[in-house]
């Protein structure tokens, strides 16, 4: 599927994509921090950086992550050679109050991850399919903090050693177009 863009943009947000088709390839830890660093300086209410990270790159970490990822997301993640959890701060350091932007903010970061990390040859994928109440005990994660994803990152492999389903998954999804995020008609009701 080809994607089209209307104007040119960073050409990391152009080529990122979510793939399957992970190589088994280690990935240094000097390499996965730097990807970190990106997501350390994404914007944050009141500079709260909500954002936590559990970094699974080692085998014994990673079964753990595994086995608590669905089984479809098993059946192509259990390859990757890092799988990051991702956390998030529910509550303000500052005074103990809901953080309502929290989400938000660590969404941000993740962003800045992919990019870093598409910046640097490597793909990353994105999963909400999997059980966060067996995350939170095997990694010992205190409730003040929300759950949010387990992030695959590693190399592209090979796309024949998916299953036939995954292999005509295994291309960009395209997008709505941008007029239809534009929420004009909201703003003019009143006129
Ligand atoms: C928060 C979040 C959760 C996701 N969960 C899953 C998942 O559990 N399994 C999966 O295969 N893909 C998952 N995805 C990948 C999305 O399906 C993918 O990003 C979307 O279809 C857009 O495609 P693209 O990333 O290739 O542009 C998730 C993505 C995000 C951001």
């Amino acid at each position: 599927m080809l994607r089209k863009f209307n104007f040119e943009i960073m050409p990391e947000i152009k080529e990122r994509w979510s793939p399957r088709a992970f190589d088994s390839q280690a990935i240094s830890r000097d390499e996965i921090m730097a990807v970190l660093e990106a997501a350390r300086f994404a914007p944050s209410c009141f500079n709260e950086q909500p954002w936590r990270f559990i970094i699974a790159d080692e085998e014994e970490s990673l079964q753990k992550m595994r086995e608590a990822l669905t089984p479809s997301n098993q059946e192509w993640a259990n390859k990757a050679p890092v799988l990051i959890l991702i956390a998030s701060k529910k509550t303000f350091t500052l005074n103990g109050k809901g953080n309502f932007w929290h989400m938000f903010d660590a969404g941000t970061a993740w962003g800045y991850l992919s990019l870093e990390a598409q910046r640097r040859g490597l793909i990353t994928h994105a999963m909400g399919g999997f059980n966060r109440e067996k995350a939170r005990v095997e990694f010992h994660i205190p409730e003040d903090y929300d759950i949010i994803t387990v992030i695959a990152v590693g190399h592209y492999g090979q796309k024949d050693c998916l299953s036939g389903e995954l292999q005509d998954r295994e291309h960009p999804e395209d997008r709505v177009e941008l007029r239809e995020l534009i929420m004009d008609e909201g703003l003019h009701t009143n006129e």
